[in-house]
């Protein structure tokens, strides 16, 4: 098919992506605390068997998921084991199905006695979150080779402590700044842990990149609205993890200053890109999706050549370690399912363009297997192959394809 053919290295890995508290069901955490409870949801906490079987049957071989620390770890320095013998159950089933899991150890969600504590806003809670990657590698480090300690950190952070929409609903600058920091501690801490315990693992990030572009490309101020959101956004977290530090000044905000840890240097194995959308900054620091550009049900611009420029950004922050990465996340919401194929198709081709442009990527994690819980978006949002009622989208049976067609004719080593 088209460009991808001989493109693809056979081991390439193909798959969706999941959250425990926007999939499983029955969880309490920070969220359901404060009132976006997700309920019974999807209840895939109990069909995962069958949900696996979905996903074999869509010719993927990968499945990203996340552990939930709140189901884990319920009390402070509690483990659950029933919460742990599920999740042996669910690794056991990942392998009886071919699917190799990429594990996530923090995706938005705390334990409730964590947030109390103050969540990522003190630096001494670190160590928390330090122990509970512990734990997790004791108990699961030998299922899955492949580790994520942080989904999207800067979203989390802009979210939750800048715009104030996300629990702890906070809108402080400082505390942004500190929760910044103290999530890349945390990183920090949880990538040696993982490493300490659990042998021949690789730990990362998954890094939401947004493409950041003046809204007048001939403004000034515009040209420097997006060069200091794309640097704070887009690079600052990964340049702290390559280099041990950061500094940046950033106007109305004073200095950014990320103090060299020698530990924190180089503590990423490879890199998640999760790609969704671009947004056209102005000096105001609006994001503007002109009326006229095609868009998601939730009015993200499909944007498919931005998919080549984040992975060529990407590679550029990594190239000094020559660092895998992979799409950790890319996806839709749209109920109609009339945008999803073309958004796959188009979305697939850039990265066939990056990969024949050597860049270093190694998988492509569709977002989301099913529908499920888009955080404050509620139910709404459906960016399932699959509807919450296991039937599969037309736009399901095109990924299946286009994955047959890549495998089908695999780049040969040269
Ligand atoms: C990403 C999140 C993921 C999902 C998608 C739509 O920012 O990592 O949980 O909500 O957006």
């Amino acid at each position: 098919m088209f460009a991808l053919k001989k493109t693809f290295p056979p081991d390439f890995l193909w798959g969706t992506a999941t959250s425990a508290y926007q999939v499983e069901g029955g969880i309490f955490n920070d969220w359901s605390a404060a009132g976006h409870d997700a309920g019974t949801g999807v209840a895939h906490a109990e069909r995962y068997l069958e949900d696996f079987e979905w996903a074999q049957s869509l010719n993927t071989n990968a499945f990203r998921l996340s552990l939930e620390w709140a189901r884990l770890e319920p009390q402070e320095g509690v483990w659950d084991s029933e919460a742990e013998a599920h999740y042996l159950r669910v690794f056991a089933a990942l392998k009886a199905a071919n699917l190799e899991p990429m594990v996530t150890l923090f995706h938005f969600t705390l334990p409730i006695w964590f947030a109390a504590k103050g969540g990522w806003t003190r630096s001494e809670n670190g160590v928390y979150f330090q122990r509970f990657a512990e734990r997790v590698a004791e108990c699961f480090g030998h299922c899955a080779r492949l580790w994520i300690t942080l989904n999207e950190p800067m979203v989390y952070v802009f979210k939750c402590f800048d715009e104030g929409l996300w629990p702890p609903f906070v809108k402080d600058r400082r505390v942004a700044l500190k929760v910044f920091q103290n999530l890349l501690k945390g990183h920090t801490l949880a990538y040696h842990s993982l490493h300490a315990s659990a042998k021949q693992i690789q730990v990362g990030i998954a890094k939401n990149f947004t493409l950041l572009e003046p809204l007048n490309h001939l403004n000034p101020l515009d040209q420097l609205q997006a060069y200091f959101q794309d640097r704070i956004f887009n690079r600052a977290f990964v340049i702290a993890l390559m280099e041990g530090h950061f500094e940046m000044i950033l106007p109305g905000a004073g200095k950014i200053t990320v103090p060299f840890d020698p530990a924190m240097r180089g503590s990423l194995d490879f890199l998640g890109v999760n790609y969704y959308t671009r947004f056209r900054v102005n000096a105001q620091g609006a994001h503007l999706t002109p009326h006229n550009a095609p868009h998601s049900d939730l009015g993200w611009e499909i944007y498919p050549e931005g998919l080549l420029k984040v992975l060529q950004l990407a590679q550029s922050l990594t190239a000094a370690r020559d660092l895998p990465l992979y799409i950790t996340e890319n996806g839709l919401a749209d109920a109609s399912d009339l945008l999803r194929g073309p958004f796959l198709t188009t979305h697939l081709a850039q990265l066939a363009q990056a990969l024949r442009a050597k860049i270093p990527i190694k998988g492509y994690f569709y977002w989301s297997l099913l529908d499920n819980f888009e955080w404050a978006e509620g139910y709404g949002p459906r960016f399932g192959l699959l509807d919450a009622e296991r039937r599969l989208r037309p736009s399901a049976k095109l990924y299946q394809s286009l994955i047959q067609a890549a495998q089908a004719e695999p780049l040969r080593p040269s």
